[in-house]
């Protein structure tokens, strides 16, 4: 048996070809990750699905600001936040329903935005609300990241995608400071 064989068959152990569906505590993540999506707790379904209305509502803010900032410079700015966030809320959307099989929290996102809303019209306010959302949302996927790796269903995937949408929204804070200078 070559090398490649003998990483196959590991890799394969106990996993792939497992008769028994029932989960144990000593099931690993990848088999739960293998097994049906419902296996996977409750409490990170709602979660995931909080997290994906919340970037929903990071957009949202982000291109109300776009449309009230009037110099080119910034309304470009926030067209550039807006479309980047777009982009994690599009990817987050996809996982939570491969992994979990839905999206709870349906129409949650315009209640998020509302509560980050301008209070004026002009780029301060406009920045400061946009950094507002932003910090909010470094907390909530802070909270999000623990509690899978808590429950010890923080699969690879979800890992990477949450540490590097975690890691845009910190170059949306450094865009957004920079603004103000
Ligand atoms: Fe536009």
């Amino acid at each position: 048996m070559d090398i490649l064989d003998q990483m196959v068959k590991f890799a394969n152990k106990d996993i792939i070809f497992k008769k028994s569906a029932k989960i144990t505590k000593e099931d690993t993540i990848l088999e739960r990750f293998f097994s049906k999506a419902q296996d996977l707790s409750e409490d990170s379904h709602k979660q995931m699905s909080l997290y994906v209305a919340f970037l929903r509502g990071l957009y949202l803010v982000h291109q109300q600001n776009h449309w009230e900032t009037k110099g080119y410079q910034q309304h470009l700015l926030f067209q550039r936040l807006y479309e980047n966030v777009l982009e994690s809320a599009d990817n987050a959307a996809e996982k939570t329903v491969g992994l979990f099989g839905s999206l709870m929290s349906k129409g949650l996102e315009s209640k998020i935005a509302d509560q980050f809303k301008t209070e004026k019209p002009d780029l301060e306010a406009c920045v400061k609300s946009s950094l507002k959302a932003e910090k909010s949302y470094q907390n909530l996927v802070k909270k999000v990241y623990d509690g899978l790796k808590e429950r010890n269903e923080l699969t690879l995937g979800l890992d990477d995608m949450l540490m590097s949408q975690a890691n845009d929204s910190e170059t949306r804070i450094y865009l957004l400071q920079q603004s103000i200078v």
